[in-house]
């Protein structure tokens, strides 16, 4: 049978990747904060929005190509920055950073991953972006921007709403703590999933190399607090000034959610804004990323990227009729990753862009900014 008769939708690849990866790590990558309304409220908002088709379009060729930022792209989507992605699957940076390269997609790379920006910056061919948990010292910081710089990362990302830890109960009923310690309870389940535990003996556990590289306190690493807590603060507009004085690439600012916001960020010179409640992760009562969204875009003439609970072709044509101009994924890449090794990514590139490409049949456009002609 064929891979796509097998998986042919991200939740043929959710479900097997919860089989093959032990529980801790499966709730670290799944789970949201509280009691999930947000992550909820995110699938549900997209699930409400609905196009009405019209009829006798003739035969139509879609076209999927995107510029953001100056650069061009087969396709208006790409790879979200996730932490310890290397934890969910053995090299997980680099497989997703290769894989979305040659398929001309961005990849973006979390400050807390389980690489440095010298081994995955290098294989992006000088349009990696690169994710900013802004550190506190200032030090740290400008060496920071020199390694992305020079490991050649075009783009800055910094996150903004992660300004302090969230709780993920989830996460701590499964035993996981931070930084994640082997425990007995770990271990029991890490011996359920065997090929798990092979891929990733065989690779070396994964650590937190970047900060790794950056923290010269190694009492950091002794301490039941994660690293990446002891380098962040929790920036505000001065330090956005100061990162804009400093930074000379592109600059996009992630976890926006009120409009009020924009046009300041505007103001700031950012050059791209990065609507996204973090999957639900931080905060429960949150609105739906994609209910902020065209609140967002009526405020401000910025580019506008989007995330949260993205899970087919046709959830990405919804985020752009609401204005979106480009859309991200986190969990999904690691789903693909988890069910189908390297050839995870590729699979989703197709389920993505097959599914974008049938729903624009069914609407008769051949670029997906024509939906936002039907909205509104
Ligand atoms: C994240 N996200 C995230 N964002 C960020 O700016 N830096 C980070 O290190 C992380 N780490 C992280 C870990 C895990 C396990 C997840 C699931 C997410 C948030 C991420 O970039 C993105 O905003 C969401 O994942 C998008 O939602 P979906 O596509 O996962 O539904």
């Amino acid at each position: 049978m064929s891979i796509d008769a097998r998986y042919p939708a991200i939740s043929d690849l959710r479900a097997r990747a919860e089989r093959r990866i032990p529980k801790f790590v499966w709730e670290y990558l799944d789970s949201a904060t509280g009691n999930e309304a947000t992550k909820a409220r995110n699938r549900a908002a997209l699930d409400a929005i609905g196009f009405t088709p019209s009829i006798l379009h003739g035969e139509i060729t879609p076209n999927l190509t995107t510029t953001l930022m100056g650069e061009t792209y087969p396709a208006p989507f790409g790879v979200a920055p996730v932490g310890m992605s290397g934890l969910v699957w053995p090299d997980a940076e680099r497989t997703l950073a290769r894989a979305a390269t040659r398929a001309g997609l961005p990849y973006c790379l979390s400050t807390v991953a389980t690489q440095t920006p010298e081994t995955v910056g290098p294989l992006t061919d000088g349009r990696g972006w690169f994710q900013l948990y802004p550190p506190r010292d200032p030090e740290i910081r400008l060496d920071m921007l020199r390694r992305a710089h020079e490991s050649g990362f075009s783009t800055l990302v910094l996150t903004v709403d992660v300004p302090v830890a969230s709780r993920r109960e989830r996460q701590l009923r499964s035993g996981l703590t931070q930084p994640p310690r082997l425990t007995p309870r770990l271990l029991a389940q890490v011996a359920l999933r065997p090929a798990w535990a092979f891929e990733t003996w065989s690779h070396g556990m994964p650590h937190m190399r970047t900060l790794d590289a950056y923290s010269s306190d190694t009492s950091a690493r002794d301490s039941t607090a994660h690293v990446g807590y002891l380098l962040r603060t929790s920036p505000d507009w001065d330090y956005l000034t100061w990162l804009r004085e400093h930074w000379q690439g592109k600059l996009v600012v992630k976890g926006v959610l009120n409009p009020a916001d924009a046009p300041r960020l505007q103001e700031a010179g950012v050059d791209a804004i990065w609507v996204s409640n973090h999957a639900g992760r931080q905060f429960d009562a949150a609105p739906a990323s994609i209910t902020a969204l065209p609140q967002i875009r009526a405020a401000t003439r910025l580019p506008l990227i989007f995330d949260s609970g993205v899970e087919s072709g046709l959830d990405i044509l919804r985020a752009i009729a609401l204005g979106a101009d480009f859309v991200m994924m986190g969990r999904p890449w690691h789903y693909a990753l988890a069910a189908l090794g390297r050839d995870g990514p590729a699979h989703l590139i197709d389920i993505l862009t097959r599914d974008m490409i049938a729903n624009m049949g069914q609407l008769g456009i051949t670029r997906p900014t024509w939906l936002r002609r039907q909205i509104g």
